[in-house]
């Protein structure tokens, strides 16, 4: 009886702990056929390197993202203030989102001078709160204490400015609108995130729904200029079809009803506006999910189709103040990595609310671009070769060119050799380093290749971060 007792607890646990916000990775992906759009994505895979920004009213207190405005168990919920109380609390955040100093040029900067290469940013996330001036709802940036700034419609002015340094444009959306009458009725209790009505029993709520989201979409898709890509947020908001046994073992709670946001029909319109635009309908794989986004980790093989990894370089993806932020080191690894597996890089960053970016955002935001200017073209651009990993050394290719890439762990003094045995260099050719294009010596014997790595840069260059071969 004991054990079994213990089993359930476990089990329980184990569910509990699947339950969280992070979108994991379907195993089916289903090509694009308008050669538009597979243009798009071969011009998107070439560029490796993006920003996600997460800025809405979360960052005034400097909270996770609209996620404590949902009562799932999973969720750290503050004390002492009543369910209702918090949400009105939250929903009134943005009464003093007055982000006065606002320059998306200077993020667009800092971005480029990253190495980024596209921005996705959060034009309304799960609260509701819009970073556009839609005409649909009242509770938006063009509605508060900023309304009379210049820069007020917030989303615009970031894609002009990234536009100006030649990103690719992307429109994060959340298709659930927490704030949204005709998602979170008030007439009920919200106990998770999805719809609280049974949209079976209230068809014309959901209809206003479906109208109000493309709506929203449609005054995207039209007053915001080029967009390259719809990054679609809520994988949860799907059609039924769609719910398989893998989507299930995610462990977010799924209805009965069927939480259709009619996709075709907004897809049709997006691709009338906007030619050849990628989708990227999280999770919901089928004909809007263009590319595939594993949230937070890099996937543990090379995977074919195209994909992005989503990362926040701190903790969170909105600015909470104290957020540990990952090392420049652990960054430049992953994205070796994802870009050695096939996939691109979105690496989250949260404004302030006062509109500047967060001081230690900046300074990795340019040890990052440091690394990349000097080894970018063992990075943009490349593709991957069947075998492209040999321990801590990754492999890509453009042209007829491969690159090797060495990841110095951090605290590992930079080794006298580096040794590899998989994708030699045809023999009597060059191997140089990326970096300075200074010529490697180095030997084969036995199938196996050892590159000499000069004193020079082992001691004076101890803060190296990854070695790129060109070969
Ligand atoms: C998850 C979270 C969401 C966040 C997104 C970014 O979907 O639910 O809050 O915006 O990840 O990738």
């Amino acid at each position: 009886m004991r054990s079994l007792l213990f089993l359930l607890v476990f089990v329980v646990k184990g569910m509990l702990a699947q339950q969280d916000n992070t979108h994991k990775t379907s195993s089916i992906y289903v090509p694009p056929k308008d050669p538009h759009v597979l243009a798009k994505l071969e011009q998107w895979q070439d560029l490796k390197f993006g920003i996600l920004i997460h800025w809405g009213v979360y960052a005034v207190p400097g909270i996770i993202e609209s996620w404590q405005l949902c009562s799932e168990e999973w969720i750290n919920r503050p004390d002492g203030m009543s369910y209702e109380d918090y949400k009105k609390w939250y929903w009134n955040l943005s009464s003093v989102f007055n982000p006065v100093n606002f320059n998306p040029e200077s993020w667009a900067k800092a971005s480029k001078a990253a190495g980024m290469k596209y921005v996705v940013f959060t034009t309304k996330h799960h609260d509701g709160f819009n970073m556009f001036d839609t005409q649909q709802t009242d509770y938006k940036i063009t509605n508060g204490p900023f309304k009379n700034h210049p820069k007020a419609n917030v989303a615009k002015h970031v894609f002009e400015a990234y536009r100006n340094q030649d990103f690719m444009i992307g429109a994060y959306f959340s298709k659930p609108d927490w704030h949204s009458q005709d998602f979170w009725w008030d007439k009920y209790a919200t106990p998770d995130r999805n719809a609280n009505y049974d949209i079976l029993k209230y068809p014309e709520k959901w209809k206003a729904y479906q109208d109000f989201t493309f709506n929203q979409i449609d005054e995207l898709m039209h007053d915001y200029g080029a967009i390259d890509i719809l990054w679609l947020d809520g994988g949860w908001v799907r059609p039924k079809e769609t719910v398989n046994d893998e989507v299930r073992s995610w462990g977010a709670p799924i209805p009965e009803f069927s939480q259709e946001v009619d996709m075709p029909k907004i897809a049709q319109m997006a691709r009338e506006a906007q030619p050849g635009i990628i989708f990227a309908d999280r999770t919901v794989h089928g004909p809007f999910e263009n590319y595939q986004t594993p949230e937070r980790k890099v996937p543990e093989h090379k995977i074919d189709n195209p994909w992005e990894t989503c990362m926040p370089l701190a903790n969170n993806w909105g600015y909470v103040p104290n957020d540990t932020y990952k090392s420049t080191t652990k960054v430049i690894h992953s994205l070796v990595e994802v870009v050695a597996k096939g996939g691109n890089m979105l690496l989250g960053i949260g404004p302030k609310s006062d509109g500047t970016l967060p001081y230690e955002a900046v300074t990795k935001m340019e040890e990052i671009g440091n690394w990349l200017t000097a080894n970018g073209a063992a990075i943009y651009g490349t593709r991957t070769v069947d075998h492209y990993q040999e321990d801590g050394i990754f492999f890509t290719s453009k042209d007829k060119t491969t690159y090797a890439i060495y990841l110095v762990k951090e605290g590992e003094k930079v080794p006298k050799t580096i040794s590899w045995s998989i994708n030699l260099p045809k023999k009597g050719s060059k191997l140089s380093l990326v970096a300075n294009g200074n010529k490697i010596k180095y030997s084969v014997s036995n199938g196996k290749l050892t590159a000499q790595i000069p004193a020079n840069l082992r001691n004076t260059n101890t803060a190296a971060i990854a070695f790129a071969f060109k070969q």
